[in-house]
């Protein structure tokens, strides 16, 4: 399962690529207002600092002008992954993309018949929002578990499934039982799927009888 950060700040970025455990970055028109920085010098950033997919989305709605921001952010790095809107025009400008070589991730998809249509428009990754779909009392990872089992029927579909809203480590862990390709996370909850009081409690008792034995390692 591929580790993905869903942030653009690029502090935090730096700080968790050098785990060696972040795949890619996800952004949104969301999160760089948060950075409160210029999206394409962030962006651009990023993709330095990380060599896998690094996801920026274009903030128009209708497909001339998609199309025409999503050839700007591809420019950046070969490492963009273009994301647009799961709409009629979003999927068509995923289409036109896609045949030009560039990585689409179709973003906003809430049901498996959308999750069908990013495949068919030659999606490199498809963006379920789970948590979204928690907080107004629905399933999110029932989503998971339906594009998982309809792509595994049809193996011309190159789609990875790219678990976003993660709101916790369960998520995480649900999604990989499914088989999902990738999970983006905020750093929080990457972060949060390293820690376990019994591995803090192991340690100390382990530190303390080293140190019992007065010998040094090095
Ligand atoms: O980037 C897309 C997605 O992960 C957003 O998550 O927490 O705003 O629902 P959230």
């Amino acid at each position: 399962m591929k580790f993905f950060v869903d942030t653009a700040e690029i502090s935090e970025i730096r700080e968790l690529a050098a785990t060696g455990l972040v795949d890619g970055v996800t952004t949104n028109p969301s999160l760089i207002a948060k950075s409160g920085r210029k999206f394409l010098d962030v962006v651009a950033e990023i993709c330095s600092v990380v060599p896998g997919p690094v996801s920026a989305e274009v903030v128009s709605n209708d497909f001339e002008t998609m199309l025409k921001e999503g050839k700007k952010l591809a420019a950046i790095a070969k490492n963009i992954a273009v994301k647009v809107p799961l709409t009629v025009d979003g999927l068509k400008t995923c289409k036109a993309l896609a045949d030009a070589g560039t990585m689409v991730n179709v973003t906003l998809c809430f049901s498996p018949a959308q999750a069908i249509l990013a495949a068919k428009a030659g999606a490199a990754f498809v963006s379920p929002f789970v948590g979204r779909l928690d907080d107004v009392g629905t399933d999110g990872m029932q989503l998971i578990a339906d594009i998982c089992q309809i792509y595994a029927q049809y193996p011309t579909f190159r789609t990875e499934v790219l678990v976003a809203s993660v709101r916790g480590p369960m998520h995480i862990v649900e999604a990989a039982k499914l088989g999902a390709h990738v999970a983006t996370m905020p750093p929080s909850v990457l972060k949060q799927l390293f820690g376990h009081p019994l591995t803090d409690k192991g340690l100390a008792q382990f530190n303390a009888d080293w140190k019992k034995t007065g010998q040094s390692l090095l």
